[in-house]
């Protein structure tokens, strides 16, 4: 049933009208019934006390069974549903999302009741997955920061080992230092991402030169690319462009997938970097020669932790491309990624030119 048939169907009463016309002709049947009992028991002369005491009965029992008819209906249609949706929310509340209600009529016979338990599903699913979220997400959270913690300890215990050479001994402080390094970017970004998940506006949007921030961005992976051996092409098409969006929030999302572009790029590679406005809109693209994504990676790229190239892993958490696209998100833009495996990937984040 479509949204707008609900109201339709909210006119289709479960008690319509053809129920008076019912009882009207079982009343008119049981009345001529009275009569007829009433005629037969005068020709056999009854004695009028008795005869009183049977149509009194007789209508006892009509009114008995009107009654059970009445109170079968209203059971079968509402008390009934009614207490198998109590009954599925109490097991939602104690923490069961897999429960389902069954609609009593088939999908083309739904009326808003049906309607009302398929939106319960719905719900239940919806509040399941949530949860599952959730506890992904802090069992992401947790493996991540466990990781660098046991490679810490472990530092730290061989460090203590008497007789290590120098070289040993700046090898295991440099460990040390360098998943500090990580764990200390894991927090800042798992701050960052929920702080901009709370976060519905961008408020504190200004105007400023979006090219001078990209080629700002840029120019902080110089190093990067001389020590990478890799090609930097810049190829910014406006000579200023001005826009209005959070220009501290932005750059999170450039870094990211320039630093995506040369991590994921061997030497000897490209990786290039165009903006160009068209009409009411502003386009910047990352794109790289590096080693690219197959379909079911690329699908995924956007969930938070996930990290696509196992060889890679130990170098960021899989939270850049979440918080980029959130970023955009909050500035009114888009990202699209296009990428073949062994060829290379380009980004394409759209932004509104205003
Ligand atoms: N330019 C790219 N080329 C190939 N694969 C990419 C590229 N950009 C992203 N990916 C894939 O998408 C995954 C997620 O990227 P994302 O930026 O979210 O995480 P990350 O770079 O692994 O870690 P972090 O950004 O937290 O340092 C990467 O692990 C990689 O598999
Ligand atoms: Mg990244």
């Amino acid at each position: 049933m479509k949204r707008r048939d609900i109201a339709k169907a909210a006119g289709s009463s479960r008690f319509p009208k053809s129920i008076f016309f019912g009882y009207l002709g079982s009343l008119l049947l049981l009345s001529g019934v009275h009569i007829a009992l009433l005629l037969g028991m005068q020709q056999a002369h009854f004695n009028e006390i008795i005869l009183i005491h049977i149509i009194l009965i007789f209508w006892g029992l009509v009114a008995g069974g009107l009654t059970l008819y009445t109170r079968y209906q209203v059971r079968k249609t509402y008390e009934i549903p009614m207490l198998k949706l109590a009954e599925a929310a109490s097991k939602i509340s104690k923490g069961d999302f897999t429960v389902r209600v069954e609609p009593l009529n088939k999908p083309d016979k739904f009326d808003y009741l049906d309607q009302m338990i398929e939106d319960f599903n719905k719900m239940t699913n919806e509040l399941g997955s949530i949860e599952t979220l959730r506890v992904d997400f802090f069992s992401n959270v947790s493996h991540e920061i466990k990781t660098p913690i046991a490679v810490i300890q472990n530092s730290a215990e061989m460090l203590r080992r008497p007789g290590l050479t120098e070289a040993q001994r700046r090898e295991y402080v440099e460990t040390i230092t360098s998943a500090s390094k990580r764990l200390n970017t894991l927090i800042t970004n798992i701050l960052k991402l929920n702080k901009l998940e709370r976060q519905t506006i961008t408020p504190n949007a200004t105007e400023f030169d979006l090219c001078d921030q990209l080629v700002q961005s840029a120019l902080m992976f110089e190093t990067v690319w001389e020590e990478k051996d890799i090609e930097f092409e810049a190829d910014i098409a406006d000579e200023r462009k001005l826009i209005t969006a959070d220009p501290e929030l932005l750059p999170l999302a450039w870094n990211n997938l320039l630093s995506n572009a040369f991590k994921f790029t061997e030497s000897g590679g490209t990786v290039t970097l165009r903006e160009y406005s068209e009409g009411d809109k502003v386009f910047v693209i990352v794109q790289d020669t590096g080693c690219g994504m197959d379909e079911k990676t690329q699908k995924h790229i956007f969930d938070k932790f996930y990290q696509g190239d196992t060889s890679h892993s130990t170098e960021g958490n899989g939270l850049g491309l979440a918080l980029a696209m959130r970023v955009l998100q909050l500035s009114g833009g888009e990202i699209a990624v296009e990428s073949e495996p062994g060829k290379g990937t380009k980004f394409t984040v759209t932004l509104p030119d205003n």
